[in-house]
């Protein structure tokens, strides 16, 4: 990790950015199922931070070093020594090596920085990057490769006149924290409005959502659909053709394109009022494309009577009545409180996530994948007052769920239930919205997974 200067645009000076290796998003690692991998992780970071921290914020008090990192690798079954756990930070010249097993499914992960305290402000600067797992299941699939399969990483900025990062700050002196950050430059693969020429054929674009807080909602300006062959976790059972994507922070979506019939048109892939990226279809290809398979991976549904425990878990938003701040937090508990979620290895569990907030929190898990059950609308209002849940009819997740995720949806209104099974390593981990802004005002718990 180092601060580099980097190239968003050919019309923009280079801007100060904190990178993996030299370059943001940092380099793909791409590894096999099952064949471990060892990961240097160093930090060679100035000592003072390009962002404003604040002190005040769980974690990033002012008797600890400004500059600190931890990588996570998100998605990753990793044991609980190399998985990145915020407090495991290290300084300015310090290195660790992680192991990274893979014993999982081919799936695109990602790894992004996870310091106590400052991880938005980590990532905001540069450091994340993303990791492909491949395994025989996939390659029998003959699916679009080489030239012809791309990750699109997504993610928002706000940017001085100078070309420099600017994070934003309350106003409030010696508390610069801010709920949510929403950029108006959109960067792709850290470019500002890319372009990519390609063939009128099946390309397959593994796109993530690195953003600190933006939702994308992905569409065509062609108005054609996306075919989604995967999600968070791995390929879903069949393609499901998608108009429209929805990618919070965190989630990847494994798309596929058929610029076939398109040749010399421009096609804009686009969020809502944002254009991202613009493909310019060439005349010719190198080599026609296949059709998709109909299916693609069998994923048996964990049935909800194999589940051990059934957790209720609430998602909240305070005001401070004094100051006025924001505070939110996961089953009203701060992060420093001790673990209630211990889970036994290789036990399957049901968490229901109650939202009693008014915003869609994306909420992740550690070390494991899951399966959505459903979302229950509820009464919150009658919830708060007298306790009682009244619910709705349960909403099932749409085909572009389907899958393994480790990412979910927790939308206002709404009980989000999921089925877990806690395999693969006991140790301490964590959960946390992955609006990095709500993890650090601490919408993040630790878990113990006892072995
Ligand atoms: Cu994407 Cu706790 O991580
Ligand atoms: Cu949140």
């Amino acid at each position: 990790m180092r601060e580099t200067p980097i190239r968003i645009h050919r019309d923009v000076p280079p801007t100060q950015m904190w990178s993996y290796a030299g370059s943001v998003p940092g380099p793909t690692i791409e590894t096999r199922s099952g064949r471990g991998l060892l990961v240097e992780w160093r930090n060679e970071l100035p000592s003072r931070h390009l962002l404003p921290v604040d002190h005040g914020i769980c974690g990033a008090g002012a008797d600890r070093p400004e500059v600190r990192t931890v990588v996570h690798l998100h998605g990753g079954k990793t044991p609980p020594e190399s998985d990145g756990y915020p407090e495991d930070w290290f300084p300015t010249g310090r290195s660790v090596v992680f192991h990274y097993p893979n014993h999982q499914d081919a799936t695109m992960l990602w790894y992004h920085d996870h310091a106590m305290g400052i991880e938005r402000l980590n990532q905001y600067a540069g450091l994340f990057g993303v990791y492909l797992i491949r395994d025989d299941v996939e390659d029998a699939l003959d699916l679009p490769r080489g030239p012809y399969e791309i990750p699109l990483i997504l993610c928002d900025r706000l940017f001085s006149a100078e070309g420099q990062l600017i994070y934003p700050t309350s106003g409030i002196p010696g508390a610069p924290w801010v709920p949510e950050v929403n950029g108006d430059a959109m960067l792709v693969n850290g470019k500002l409005f890319p372009y990519l020429n390609v063939e009128p054929r099946r390309y397959r674009f593994r796109v993530l959502n690195a953003s600190n807080s933006r939702f994308f909602y992905l569409s065509l300006s062609n108005g054609r659909p996306f075919q989604q062959i995967g999600t968070d976790q791995g390929l879903l059972p069949a393609p499901a053709t998608r108009k429209s994507v929805t990618l919070s922070p965190a989630e990847r979506a494994d798309l596929t394109v058929d610029f076939g019939g398109a040749a010399g048109k421009q096609i804009v892939l686009q969020s809502q009022s944002f254009q991202l990226m613009q493909f310019r279809v060439g005349a010719t290809t190198a080599a026609a494309s296949k059709p998709l398979p109909l299916t693609l991976r069998p994923i048996t549904r964990i049935p909800e009577s194999s589940a051990r425990k059934t957790r209720t878990l609430t998602l909240n938003e305070y005001k401070d009545p004094k100051t006025h701040a924001m505070l939110m937090l996961l089953n009203g508990a701060r992060w420093s409180e001790p673990v209630t979620e211990t889970p036994a290895l290789g036990a399957v569990e049901i968490w229901s996530l109650m939202n009693l907030t008014e915003d869609t929190h994306p909420i992740h898990l550690h070390l494991v994948r899951f399966q959505i059950l459903d979302r229950r609308p509820f009464d919150a209002d009658e919830y708060a007052t007298s306790g009682t849940m009244l619910l709705g009819k349960p909403v099932l997740p749409e085909p572009d769920e389907a899958g393994w995720k480790d990412t979910v949806r927790a939308e206002p209104g709404m009980i989000t239930r999921i089925i877990v099974r806690f395999e693969g390593y006991a140790g301490r981990y964590l959960w946390h919205c992955h609006v990095l802004e709500h993890a650090a005002s601490e919408m993040m718990r630790p878990f113990e997974v006892v072995g």
